[in-house]
């Protein structure tokens, strides 16, 4: 064979390889709306990008007559390309192949991309397809998957890790995409259960429909398992390149600055109106967040889950901030234990990807309840005050109106290590609201009054006293627990100007092995 035989060869081979599991199985994917490995990583890596690795290797099992049939690659695509210009390591399932399941040599492959992507600080994209462990391996595929997991864990806050649920996900299958910290489904294709249906039905007797057991609008709003839902895989990959472009490549490196157009002192009067007169009404807190963001930009996680509060991705001045606002719009904006859960782990992430936080307070405090007592709200009210007290990345918090009770300690205050804590006049700082206050501080002069009349005059005379004395943020202010009552119209201003300053900050925790979060 001359060289010319043996390149003829190469691509013989890279074009059999390319094929996955052949033409008639890429049809069936292509009818089911989805797109191969190949042109999922094609679409989501800049143009001509992309490195494979690993094209020729094969399975070894030789269980059920598994030595006839061999695919090149084995299932799944690894290698490596850019997003924007920076390097990301990439693995796509082929379904095509064994139905994406994973054989020993696949998990090989999958690690292989994962330890580079830890030598060279790079995240880790995973898109999954699969049928889960490929069923004739047994005890291999399995250990495959704890290699996985192990993987996972250790990378778990030194490459961001994303994975995309792009078709099945099952059974022990689902624990990689959990480790990691984001996870997106598609609307239609994609599930994500620990056990069927079939299985559910045989061991607890409920029907139940793939769709309603783990599709994405469950993990999307119930489960909160997913943080992003989209139409469609293009849809999808996009939003990968957009999370990526504000992210670091690693926990050494600070979040790209990107250039910044949009004034930094830019006034928006509209704030100033923006917070009702009345406390008892609500208004959409996104609505200022697209005011004071760079370019109105703003990424939101968990858009469908915990409604209640708002996390996210936006820059300010070109700079990468995750910003974390109480929703009045959405149950008022209290602290439940979903919403705690969600701002806790956007909060860690953040923190470990030296991303600074931003946070926007309008809380009336936790939801009480018998509900939430026993669904444990202490415990993952913990988690949230945890995560903000250990954070050491900058942290500038704006207090919009109410901020009452445990609930305004844990939401970024002063003693909780928050760095520029300012508040708008329109700021409602106190152990309680004025209904609850008097109730308790008034219960006994209320209850002498026999005339109606003059007992609704008397409760609002001690309202009206309770609410000039605590309803705004000068009592806060006045002990230097608020920084600065500031016009909302600056607030933009402010932030980046606190987040300028904040560039150098150095702030350590004490010397331990790890904390213990109340998990
Ligand atoms: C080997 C598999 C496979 C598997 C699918 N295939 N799953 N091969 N091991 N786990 C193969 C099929 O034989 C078929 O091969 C091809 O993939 C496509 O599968 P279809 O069934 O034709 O596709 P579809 O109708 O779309 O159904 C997809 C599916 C179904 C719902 C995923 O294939 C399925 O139920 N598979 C088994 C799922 C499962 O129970 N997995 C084990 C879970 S336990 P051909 O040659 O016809 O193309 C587990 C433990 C992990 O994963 C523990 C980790 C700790």
């Amino acid at each position: 064979m001359n060289n010319q035989d043996k390149i003829r060869k190469l691509i013989e081979l890279r074009n059999e390889a390319r094929m996955g599991g052949g033409e008639v199985r890429i049809d069936k994917q292509h009818a089911q709306g989805k797109m191969t490995a190949r042109e999922r990583i094609e679409m989501l890596v800049d143009d001509g990008s992309f490195e494979e690795l690993d094209m020729f290797v094969t399975h070894r099992c030789t269980n059920f007559g598994m030595e006839k049939t061999k695919f090149k690659g084995d299932g799944v695509v690894i290698g490596h390309g850019t997003i924007d210009g920076r390097v990301v390591y990439v693995y796509a399932q082929d379904f095509t192949v064994f139905g994406g399941s994973l054989s020993e040599t696949m998990a090989q492959k999958i690690c292989k991309i994962m330890d580079m992507a830890m030598k060279v600080g790079a995240p880790v994209i995973g898109i999954n397809d699969s049928g889960g462990a490929r069923i004739q391996e047994g005890v291999t595929a399995l250990a495959g998957y704890a290699e996985i997991f192990e993987r996972n864990i250790l990378a778990s806050g030194v490459v961001p890790q994303i994975s995309a649920i792009f078709g099945p996900c099952a059974g022990g299958a689902v624990y990689s995409p959990a480790l990691t910290d984001f996870i997106m489904m598609t609307e239609e294709n994609s599930y994500m259960f620990v056990t069927g249906p079939k299985v559910v039905k045989t061991v607890t007797g409920e029907n139940i429909t793939v769709d309603d057991l783990g599709g994405a609008n469950v993990h999307s709003s119930k489960s909160g398992v997913s943080h992003f839902k989209v139409e469609n895989e293009e849809e999808g990959l996009m939003m990968i390149r957009k999370l990526v472009s504000y992210l670091p490549q690693n926990n050494f490196e600070e979040a790209p600055l990107t250039e910044c157009t949009d004034p930094i002192d830019r006034l928006e009067d509209n704030l100033n109106e923006i917070v009702p007169a009345n406390p008892n009404m609500p208004y959409d807190v996104k609505d200022i967040i697209y005011s004071i963001v760079d370019d109105s930009e703003f990424l939101e996680i968990h858009q469908h889950y915990a409604r209640n509060i708002v996390v996210g991705f936006s820059r300010f001045g070109g700079q990468s901030v995750g910003i974390i606002a109480n929703q009045p719009n959405f149950l008022a904006g209290v602290l439940d234990c979903d919403a705690s859960r969600k701002a806790a782990r956007f909060i860690r992430f953040c923190d470990a990807f030296n991303i600074p936080l931003l946070t926007l307070v309008d809380v009336p405090g936790f939801l009480p309840g018998s509900g939430q007592e026993y669904a444990g709200i202490i415990n993952h009210g913990a988690k949230l005050m945890f995560a903000y007290g250990e954070a050491t990345v900058p942290k500038v918090t704006v207090t919009l109106r109410k901020s009452y009770g445990g609930a305004h300690c844990v939401m970024s205050s002063k003693q909780l290590r928050g760095d520029f804590n300012y508040a708008w006049p329109s700021a409602e700082i106190a152990v309680m609201g004025a209904k609850g206050a008097i109730e308790v501080l008034e219960g006994r002069n209320v209850r002498k009054i026999e005339d109606d009349t003059e007992k609704a005059e008397y409760i609002q005379k001690k309202t009206d006293e309770y609410e000039d004395a605590f309803a705004n943020p000068y009592q806060a202010a006045s002990y230097g627990y608020i920084d600065d009552v500031i016009e909302p119209r600056n607030t933009r201003f402010r932030i980046i100007r606190a987040f300028q300053n904040l560039q150098t900050k150095k702030v350590t925790n004490p010397l331990k092995k790890h904390s213990n979060i109340p998990l």
